[in-house]
């Protein structure tokens, strides 16, 4: 069911999206507000205040592979303008209680950590950092919020600026993919999750057997809200060695 039990949550955004309001009104533009009118997740991204429909995603792969727990420590890399932050902040940060542990009535603390290189309107109970994830500097200003301990899942939505021209963007992808990769070989947690976005088919083959040597279990996902047309899927990695 489309996101039913994340309404009622605090981030509420008016019934204009703020990407809706940049947008000029080109002809191309006006295919996309249509696009977007019509589009059943939109519409209910606007119904249940996420910022984008991309929510319905990791809302799907969750739903399927259980990875956002209250009193988890997730990062968010590529998280602006904040669909999945607000997904991941539901689930883990306090409030919730934890379905493995009935008996734990309050929720520990929880914590999500976005990072984008655009700014990203602030959300409430989500620390943002703003910059380019492949930086050090970036990366170090993460791993202080961190605070010493790793981090149960690492999440990358990133997407770099399309050229147009397939190949530069697809290698342009993968050092997206490998840079959060190599974030969470560093601070992920044993036992932790990986999820990231990749263009074609499951992405380098190489990059795929990479992940399969570090995590248990290896998903490749094309949830229901990525659009049909789109070469964008997931790998969700498991249980991280
Ligand atoms: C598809 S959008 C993410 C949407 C987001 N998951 C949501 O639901 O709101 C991809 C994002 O990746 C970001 N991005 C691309 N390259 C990046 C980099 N090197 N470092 C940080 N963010 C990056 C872009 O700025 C863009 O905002």
């Amino acid at each position: 069911m489309l996101g039913a039990r994340h309404t009622g949550q605090a981030h509420r955004l008016s019934t204009t999206s703020t990407a809706r309001s940049q947008r000029t009104k080109s002809g191309s533009s006006h295919r996309w507000l249509r696009r977007q009118r019509d589009d059943v997740y939109a519409q209910q991204a606007r119904t249940d205040g996420y910022r984008t429909r991309s929510a319905y995603k990791l809302v799907a792969l969750n739903e399927k592979h259980r990875f956002l727990r209250p009193g988890g420590r997730c990062i968010d890399c590529g998280s602006n303008p904040g669909g999945w932050s607000q997904v991941a902040a539901e689930l883990v940060l306090s409030g919730g209680t934890d379905k493995a542990q009935p008996d734990a009535m309050h929720a520990r603390e929880g914590l999500v950590v976005a990072v984008d290189l655009l700014p990203m309107p602030p959300l409430a109970g989500v620390h943002f950092v703003q910059g380019d994830f492949r930086s050090d500097d970036v990366q170090r200003d993460v791993v202080r919020l961190l605070d010493g301990l790793p981090a149960d899942v690492v999440l990358s939505d990133m997407a770099p600026s399309l050229s147009g021209i397939r190949m530069a963007d697809q290698a342009r992808s993968m050092e997206l993919c490998e840079t959060a990769l190599y974030f969470a070989q560093q601070y992920l947690k044993e036992g932790g999750t990986f999820v990231c976005k990749i263009f074609m088919d499951g992405g380098d083959p190489s990059f795929q057997q990479q992940l399969r040597s570090l995590f248990r279990k290896v998903h490749i996902e094309k949830p229901m809200a990525s659009r049909k047309d789109s070469a964008e899927s997931y790998l969700v990695c498991l249980d991280k060695q």
